[in-house]
Formats: C-alpha cells, sequence, structure tokens
C-alpha cells in the first residue's frame, strides 16, 4: 500500500464510525512550550483541557510530525526517524478504552491485512482495566506486557492533559532480533499505534498528576511510515523516502550516514514549508543543525561539492551550503588533529564553535564516534563568561 492508500483506508474506517476529518495544523506549534507539533493532538489540546468545546465528539486527522529527541539514533537503528506522519482518531467525553482497542485491532488485521498472530501489545503497569479488555478481545495473554510510567504513560507539555496509554506492536520475525516482546526488543517488536486513555492534568513530572480532566478521552496516533514498512516488508523506515535511491545513487552506499541524510533532508523539507528558515535560535538553529549534519554525512561519504539544495531544489539550502562548506572542512581538520593526539581540551571546542563557526554539537558527536567526550558544563561556563565580556 502506498501512503495515500494507507490514509484513505484509515479514514474510511474511522469515517465509518462517525469521526470528522480535521486538516493538520502547522508542523510549526503554535502551542509555546513546543518548539514543533509533535502529535496529532496538540491542535486539540484545549478540548481535551475543557477550555473549549470540539466540533465534533469524534474526529481524525493526519498529522505532519517533527521530533527530535532521537536524532542520534536515526540511522543506526531501522524505526527512527525526525519526522513523520501520524494519523489518529480522537474522542471526547465519548467512547473510551474498549472501542479505541478494538477498532484498532479491527483495522490492522481486516483493514490493513496483518496478521494477528505478530501483533503484542503493551498496557501501563496498573492498568488492569486494558489488560483485561485486551483478554476480552481474544488477545493472548502471553503477548500482553505490563510497561512503567516511561512507556505506557503519555502526555503533551507541563502542565498539560496525560493518561495511560496502551501501544500495538508488530513482531517483524527474529532478523530483527531477539524474542521476548516489546519490553525486551522494540527494533523487532516495532512500535505502530499508540492508545492513549486521556484523564488527567499532568503536573511538572509524570508523577505529578494534579487532579482529573473534566472528561474521559481518547487520543491515538499510528505511523504511517512504520505500517508502510511493515506492510512492504522492507527494514529500514528511510527505504520508504523517494530522496533515498537519489542520496545512494550520489554517494554509491547505503550506510547509515545515506539514512541520516534523507532523514535530515525530509525534515528541513517540512521545516521549509513551513516557513521555518535556518538561524541562530529556536526552530531556525534546529533547521540549521539538521542541514549541516546532512552535509557532514554528505562529506563522510566523500561529496564535499555542495548539493543538498540542488537535491531538494531549494535556494536556502544552498545558501546554507555554501556559508558552511569551508567551517566544515577547516573545523573537522583542526578536530582531528586533536584527536589524533589524544586529546579534546574545552578550550579547543571553544575555539572551534567561537572562532571557527564549527558548532559544538557537532564536535560532540564526532569526538563521540572516536570514544571521546566534550566537557560540556566547562564549554557552557567559557560560553556564559565570553558572553558577559561581551
Ligand atoms: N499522542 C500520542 C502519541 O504521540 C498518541 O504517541
Amino acid at each position: 500500500m502506498n501512503p495515500d492508500e494507507i490514509r484513505s483506508t484509515f479514514f474510511d474506517f474511522f469515517g465509518d464510525r462517525g469521526h470528522l476529518l480535521l486538516p493538520p495544523s502547522s508542523v510549526v506549534s503554535s502551542d509555546d512550550s513546543l518548539l514543533f507539533t509533535n502529535a496529532g493532538m496538540n491542535q486539540f489540546r484545549p478540548y481535551y483541557l475543557g477550555e473549549r468545546p470540539p466540533p465534533h465528539r469524534r474526529l481524525m486527522s493526519s498529522q505532519p510530525c517533527v521530533r527530535t529527541v532521537d536524532i542520534d539514533n536515526i540511522g543506526y537503528t531501522t524505526r527512527h526517524s525526525t519526522s513523520f506522519e501520524m494519523l489518529g482518531n480522537f474522542a471526547f467525553s465519548d467512547y473510551f478504552k474498549l472501542e479505541s482497542m478494538s477498532w484498532a485491532l479491527k483495522l490492522l488485521t481486516d483493514g490493513f491485512g496483518l496478521d494477528r498472530d505478530r501483533l503484542w501489545v503493551t498496557v501501563f503497569s496498573t492498568d488492569d482495566e486494558s489488560f483485561v479488555l485486551w483478554q476480552k478481545l481474544g488477545f493472548p495473554t502471553d503477548r500482553i506486557q505490563r510497561l512503567g510510567i516511561e512507556d505506557n504513560y503519555w502526555s503533551m507539555g507541563v502542565p498539560g492533559p496525560g493518561g495511560p496509554n496502551s501501544e500495538l506492536f508488530y513482531d517483524r520475525g527474529p532478523s530483527f532480533g531477539r524474542s521476548g516482546g516489546p519490553s525486551v526488543n522494540s527494533e523487532r517488536y516495532l512500535e505502530l499505534w499508540n492508545l492513549v486513555f486521556m484523564q488527567d492534568v499532568r503536573g511538572n513530572s509524570d508523577e505529578e498528576i494534579l487532579g482529573p480532566l473534566p472528561g474521559r478521552h481518547v487520543d491515538t496516533g499510528l505511523g504511517l511510515s512504520r505500517l508502510q514498512l511493515v506492510l512492504s516488508g522492507g527494514r529500514h523506515v528511510q527505504e520508504l523516502d523517494p530522496l533515498l535511491p537519489k542520496v545512494r545513487e550520489l554517494t554509491g552506499s547505503s550506510s547509515p550516514s545515506v539514512r541520516i541524510v534523507v532523514d535530515h533532508l525530509r525534515t528541513s523539507l517540512l521545516l521549509l514549508d513551513a516557513g521555518v528558515a535556518p538561524g541562530n535560535d529556536g526552530r531556525s538553529y534546529v533547521l540549521r543543525r539538521l542541514l549541516r549534519r546532512a552535509m557532514r554525512h554528505l562529506h563522510l561519504l566523500g561529496v564535499t561539492d555542495p548539493v543538498l539544495g540542488q537535491l531538494i531544489g531549494h535556494p536556502l539550502v544552498s545558501r546554507e551550503e555554501r556559508a558552511f562548506t569551508r567551517t566544515l572542512v577547516r573545523g573537522q581538520n583542526i578536530l582531528q588533529r586533536a584527536l589524533d593526539r589524544g586529546s579534546l581540551p574545552v578550550e579547543l571546542v571553544f575555539k572551534l564553535h567561537e572562532t571557527h563557526g564549527f558548532p559544538v554539537e557537532l564536535t560532540e558527536e564526532i569526538a563521540r564516534e572516536r570514544g571521546f567526550k566534550v566537557d560540556r558544563a566547562g564549554f557552557d561556563t567559557l560560553m556564559a563568561s565570553h558572553r558577559s565580556r561581551s
């Protein structure tokens, strides 16, 4: 199935069950607590908190999301990406756990044709109700796992709406690693769909619950590319990206660096389309960092000409490349020499950053690859005293 077919299968299914389709919000979050939209429910936050009534009790959407927390995993794991499309069904003081679960199961098996025997689910450790409901739906007990707050409690912002969740996983088989379910192997057991049972107003930590929400609501998120990956039998989520063949051809490689370039370009395009320009703070810096990181990985593969802008046909990217190429080459040379000598003084890290414009994040990344650690606290101190002097 291609993305359009997956999307329309999802919308037909939930449309038949009374859900109103709403357009996605911009990936540039309008919520000040977030840089980027990171889930389909973001735009519905006031409905969860009871600040405004939703236009309909049952909603659905397809939301482009950006999440950069896993940036260091990109390319090395098969499943991480800095941007993705989230399909979701949402309910406000309407249906709750049973319908969310039974519909997710039905759509994955009857609608998308996944083998029911390869599905696993997780529930929040103390959520007996969900455990029993899965059993009632005929789910075998040995494929239901209980996990803690890290995995099975979801919330947006602090304070914000939150609740225990239940996730559906697909077993991709032994070529992806050892058995034992999602609690032991999240590469083999690929998380597809997260069902959140929104019931709490969360405080500043997961443990701190300020009180109940005015109603019991549902928020779900199904990763479109992950589902497409499972349906196509592919391995890495970046394989589905039309940019991949181009970057492979350009570099003649299929190493993790190729997937990093593809991932970062894809997310950069999303941000550029949303009106973000590369710059030195906030969202702009995230974009700049993605582009610089993509450049560095192209250099690692021997491509030192500025090709990113051409690849995605964007003048701002070409400008960014031209501006950074010399810095990248010079900074890398200085850093390599220091690492070859076996030490990385914090003064050098600072000089690279401040004098040569070689960002500390890139130094950290290269150092880490060679088994060195940047003294980040020392760097921050130098930065702070530099700022107060100037
Ligand atoms: N909001 C939930 C998530 O992002 C569905 O996983």
